[in-house]
């Protein structure tokens, strides 16, 4: 195992601080992949199912819950109104944090802990915060969270601040936070859980390798994520990578990303032909998770997507707001905006007449709806209160 530019190509035997190349490009992880001994689709569902897939520090046992493992489950109801064969919800709130965050902290937190971290440390717009809280608290090694102030769900908080957690809310973006935390990181302030952390990505390759997996192997035409920090993307594709070097799969399912109108720097880059994005200085959307004007990981998300002959596509709030109430009504299945974003992405690019109606698309909900109670009151009218009297709630519940 080594770490390998992703610009320039240089190859290094351990990550630096910033996870930052000397050139200043992205790092990615290069594994020599084994074929896992006979017998290991007999494991559970879950994370460490792939351990051989994955990096693990020699002698180390990993700081885990017990993450992934989670529902892939059938929307026939989204599928009539996106004119597809198929739609398949990835739901990600059934991780130990509610996030699909987990995956990738178990396995970064396992390194951090192995070579020493005294404090881990992440920017967040809430559900990477929760998510290394808690594997901080796991591992009992302090935890450090800069968020921007007054810009994220209070359930997200309430995590970070129960598993004990240092939060600081800083005054300006998520990718002023970003900037701040690196810095920090770079002086051995701390170490840092972002996904420009290279190892996080390892852990979230197993979103994708469950999907397949839940699917026996039969690829989907598409593959739906939300797109913010644009590191799960990126990581989705690495793991159909592997799945291809190793023989389990032949094709691979367009990678299809989704960000939010009022921060969509991907969507805008794929639309102008360009191989860099152009940041968005003041990112606006009610889905605070995907709040993000210069995601860190842009540059492999485009290549994620242009490699796999997918599309990015911009969505309003309203057309989120809709999605979200649409899955929780006609699906019951209840995920933040954010993530519900990917559903309202797949539900404009039927509009637009880009799907093909052969198509099985998994869309993956990123987070549980509790995360942010804000959002859900958006949904639906607020309760209604009467005495506990026969005649006043007969009338109620006409
Ligand atoms: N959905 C949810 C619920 C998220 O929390 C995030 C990112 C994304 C989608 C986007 O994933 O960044 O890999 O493209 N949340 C980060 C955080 C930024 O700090 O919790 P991405």
């Amino acid at each position: 195992m080594w770490w390998r530019c992703v610009e320039c190509g240089r190859e290094l035997d351990e990550g630096p601080r910033d996870h930052r190349c000397p050139c200043g490009g992205l790092l990615e992880i290069a594994l020599e992949l084994d074929q896992p001994p006979s017998g290991w689709r007999e494991r559970p569902l879950s994370v460490w199912r792939y351990r051989e897939l994955l990096p693990v520090p020699e002698g180390a046992s990993p700081v885990t819950l017990h993450e992934g493992g989670t529902r892939l489950v059938d929307a026939p109801r989204l599928a009539e109104l996106a004119h597809v064969r198929r739609v398949q919800l990835k739901v990600e709130g059934g991780n130990p944090t509610g996030s699909f965050k987990d995956r990738g902290m178990t396995c970064a937190v396992t390194w951090a802990v192995h070579d020493g971290a005294a404090v881990l440390g992440c920017a967040s717009t809430g559900n990477t915060a929760a998510s290394m809280a808690a594997y901080g608290a796991r591992a009992h090694v302090r935890t450090v969270v800069l968020l921007p102030a007054g810009k994220v769900a209070a359930g997200k908080l309430a995590q970070a601040l129960a598993h004990g957690a240092r939060v600081i809310e800083v005054e300006g973006s998520f990718d002023d936070a970003m900037a701040a935390v690196i810095e920090l990181s770079r002086d051995g302030h701390l170490a840092l859980l972002n996904s420009i952390n290279p190892l996080r990505l390892e852990g979230q390759k197993t979103l994708m390798y469950e999907v397949l997996d839940q699917r026996d192997l039969a690829v989907p035409d598409r593959v739906v994520y939300p797109v913010g920090n644009a590191g799960n993307i990126s990581a989705g594709h690495k793991a159909l990578v592997d799945y291809g070097e190793l023989g389990y799969i032949k094709d691979r399912p367009r990678l299809t990303g989704i960000q939010a109108e009022g921060a969509a720097p991907i969507v805008r880059a794929l639309n102008e032909g360009a191989f860099a994005i152009v940041p968005i200085e003041r990112p606006s959307t009610l889905a605070t998770a995907i709040q993000i004007g210069r995601p860190v990981s842009a540059l492999k998300a485009l290549r994620a997507i242009r490699d796999t002959d997918g599309v990015a596509r911009a969505v309003s709030d309203e057309q989120i707001t809709d999605a979200q109430g649409l899955l929780a009504r006609l699906e019951g299945v209840f995920a933040e905006p954010a993530s519900a974003a990917s559903v309202a992405g797949l539900l404009a690019l039927a509009a637009d007449g880009a799907l093909d109606a052969s198509e099985e698309v998994v869309c993956v909900l990123t987070g549980h709806g509790l995360k942010d109670p804000a959002a859900a009151e958006r949904l639906a009218k607020p309760p209604i209160t009467v005495q506990p009297e026969r005649a006043a709630l007969i009338e109620a519940i006409r």
